[in-house]
């Protein structure tokens, strides 16, 4: 789709009714079969775009909403997506079709409402857009391994190997006064803004950070069962309960090998729709800059496992080492990330270190076809 077609068609979203709040969302974290060769039209009205029930009950006047940014026409016009046929299948619930409105929506629609985002370890906010729509930013912050940069690489390799698990993410500034006008009216702890005023650095007045969109649906925990790592490995077929869920858990343990995420175990981060798909939520603690020039690795959680879905492996295979240069894994997300909005969203270290990452996991895969024969080793 052109450029100013994907534009139109957001502004068009945007002016859309919003649902009542009685009314059921419609689906928007659905199954898309999606062909990576031809980017199929923007979906229906979003579902993340459902408002939710009111997160202020501020008596302060929230403040008009800045001067959107332009929206990134370079990034509507390249979409993340996979170089070929061979991609992990899109099998996630999160519709691709719908990331170029979403992402057009993330960097430049007017924000008009900033709150904090309860839960979680780390300063997350929640915002709503003037059209209704919500999403999640995480600003920059100081004193924590929250990397704002991370979630927006993970989008972008979530669409590259074709997982369709992650959010759409776009980076975006927010203006520093303004942000703390937002909190202030929605009657915020004073202690959550004095720690925002702590650990929120800014940079010529404005604070950056990545704008996640709202997943619809409510998040249901998908923690695994202790010794689920067995089923991925043993030649036994692992128990019932535990059938369903393996490949997604395979999928997402290769995922965090890639983004090389520290922090998915840690509690509340393995997370499905409402008991359905799982969704790769909370990418943040990935794409360290210290650990990719040390060459570290999320390799321990990797190793237990030697079982894999062949469509996620015969991806990586078109995005590793025998691949073209310009066609591997760090090109290509070099590439894309380029057009967000806060580029260069990595080093050039840290694009060599996917590479690297991408290769070892490879490695791995080969070693597992060797003691578990490739059958099994990617039978999922
Ligand atoms: N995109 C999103 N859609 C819906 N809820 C979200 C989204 N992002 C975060 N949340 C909610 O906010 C919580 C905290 O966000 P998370 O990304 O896990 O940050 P933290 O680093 O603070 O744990 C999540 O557990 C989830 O409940
Ligand atoms: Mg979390």
């Amino acid at each position: 789709m052109r450029h100013g077609s994907i534009l139109l068609v957001a502004l068009a979203l945007g002016c859309e009714r919003r649902a009542p709040p009685s009314a059921d969302p419609p689906a928007a974290t659905v199954v898309v079969p999606s062909s990576p060769a031809a980017e199929p039209a923007p979906g229906p009205p979003l579902d993340a775009s459902v408002p939710g029930p009111s997160t202020s009950t501020s008596a302060r006047p929230r403040p008009a909403p800045e001067r959107p940014p332009a929206a990134p026409s370079a990034l509507l016009g390249g979409l993340p997506r996979p170089a070929g046929a061979s991609h992990a299948g899109f099998a996630g619930p999160v519709d691709p079709s719908k990331d170029a409105t979403w992402l057009a929506r993330l960097a430049s629609a007017p924000i008009s409402e900033v709150t904090r985002n309860p839960g979680g370890a780390t300063i997350t906010l929640r915002v709503r857009f003037s059209d209704g729509s919500r999403a999640v930013f995480k600003p920059e912050q100081k004193h924590s391994a929250s990397n704002f940069r991370g979630e927006i690489a993970a989008f972008h390799l979530d669409r590259i190997v074709g997982f369709a698990r992650t959010a759409a993410v776009a980076g975006r500034t927010i203006g520093y006064p303004h942000l703390l006008e937002h909190l202030e009216a929605s009657e915020a702890d004073p202690k959550f803004i004095e720690r925002v005023r702590e650990e929120v650095p800014a940079r010529d007045g404005r604070v950056a950070g990545a704008m996640i969109a709202w997943h619809a649906g409510r998040l249901v925990s998908a923690e695994p069962p202790k010794g689920w790592t067995d089923g991925l490995r043993s030649k036994e077929p692992p128990s019932e309960p535990l059938v369903k869920r393996l490949p997604e858990w395979s999928d997402l343990v290769v995922f965090d090998f890639l983004i090389d995420n520290t922090d998915r175990w840690s509690g509340g981060n393995v997370l499905s729709l409402g008991g359905g798909a799982l969704i790769f939520l909370d990418n943040a603690s990935s794409f360290a800059p210290w650990r990719a020039s040390r060459g570290e690795t999320t390799i321990a959680r990797l190793s237990p496992i030697c079982r894999f879905r062949r469509a996620t492996v015969t991806a990586l295979r078109a995005l590793g080492p025998e691949a073209a240069a310009s066609a591997r894994l760090g090109a290509r997300l070099a590439s894309t990330l380029s057009a967000d909005p806060l580029a260069p969203v990595l080093s050039p270290g840290q694009v060599a270190a996917v590479d690297v990452r991408v290769e070892r996991l490879l490695d791995h895969v080969k070693r597992c076809e060797a003691e578990l024969g490739e059958e099994l080793a990617l039978s999922l």
